[in-house]
């Protein structure tokens, strides 16, 4: 490059960062300072919700296997196909079978994005399954982060619900009589039993038209909306708590024996 063009570029790149508009928008120069770095991270909406310093260690993919994104990214999937879905499904039994074979074979694209909603799910479940397991493994659920994992806790029983209540949708054998079983087993629930299974079929025996309104209201709007909300949470919490938990230090005998394998001495002296 020429140096007039370079001189140029520089000149319009200053005129650009030290605009007005630019300024508003990018308050802090570039990040190469602490307290810069601090800044920049707690002015921006987005890199707010990291926490400023994260440990090395917990950044590493096979730490988390980034599990939870993982559950993030299913459950965006999941409401975008899931939007899809319902410009075409109605919840009323003389139609909502008959609209799911339409979905998947008259509609454009429909089979494509009834499959993705369906598979999403699954492995949501497993993913969610899974990211508990970690956590539980790596003893993250200790203080300060108790909170998340209760926070957690019911972000797993969301994703278990919805699980359960999209399963009747369909309207086909299975999905009616795997609901009939788990809701007449709410039913043996001690002292609320009856109750519990009223609210979920919406009448005393069986499954029908209450029920598919009922779990249609609460796969659409009210699971996802407290699944929301609960992962806003969730998050801001993880940030709060200082980022990921990481592996704990190292012991004091590991530090011992790093010290001594720098200074060659060798390890069955420390014994
Ligand atoms: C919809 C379900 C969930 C989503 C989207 C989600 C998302 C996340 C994400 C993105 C992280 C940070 C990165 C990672 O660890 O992968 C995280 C951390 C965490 N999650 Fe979840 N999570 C979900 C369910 C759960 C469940 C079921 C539990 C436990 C009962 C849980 C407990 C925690 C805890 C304690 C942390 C902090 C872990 C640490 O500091 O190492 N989460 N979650």
């Amino acid at each position: 490059m020429s140096k007039t063009n370079k001189g140029l570029l520089d000149q319009a790149w200053s005129m650009t960062t030290e605009s007005q508009l630019w300024r508003s928008i990018f308050r802090h120069g570039y990040p190469d300072t602490p307290l810069n770095q601090s800044l920049v991270m707690m002015g921006n909406v987005f890199l707010h919700l990291h926490p400023v310093k994260v440990s090395r260690k917990a950044m590493k993919i096979t730490y988390t296997w980034c599990l939870g994104g993982l559950s993030f990214f299913l459950f965006l999937v999941l409401t975008i196909t899931g939007v899809f879905l319902m410009f075409y499904f109605v919840p009323e039994q003389t139609v909502a079978y008959a609209n799911i074979q339409q979905i998947t074979s008259a509609v454009a694209f429909g089979n494509i994005v009834r499959n993705m909603h369906r598979w999403a799910a699954h492995l949501m479940v497993v993913t969610v399954t899974l990211h508990m397991i970690r956590v539980f493994y790596h003893g993250a659920y200790k203080p300060p982060r108790e909170f998340n994992w209760v926070v957690g806790v019911i972000l797993f029983l969301v994703t278990l619900l919805l699980s359960f209540t999209g399963y009747l949708l369909p309207w086909d054998q299975i999905g009616y009589w795997a609901i009939t079983v788990g809701s007449n087993m709410a039913s043996y629930a001690p002292i609320f039993g009856a109750q519990v299974h009223n609210f979920l079929t919406g009448q005393p025996v069986g499954v029908g038209q209450p029920t598919l309104v009922r779990f249609y209201t609460l796969h659409v709007i009210g699971l996802p909306l407290v699944g929301a909300i609960m992962m806003a949470v969730h998050f801001w919490r993880i940030r709060k708590d200082g980022g990921e938990a990481g592996p704990p230090p190292p012991s004091r005998r590991e530090l011992e024996a790093a010290r001594a394998e720098s200074q060659n001495v060798p390890v069955s002296a420390l014994n």
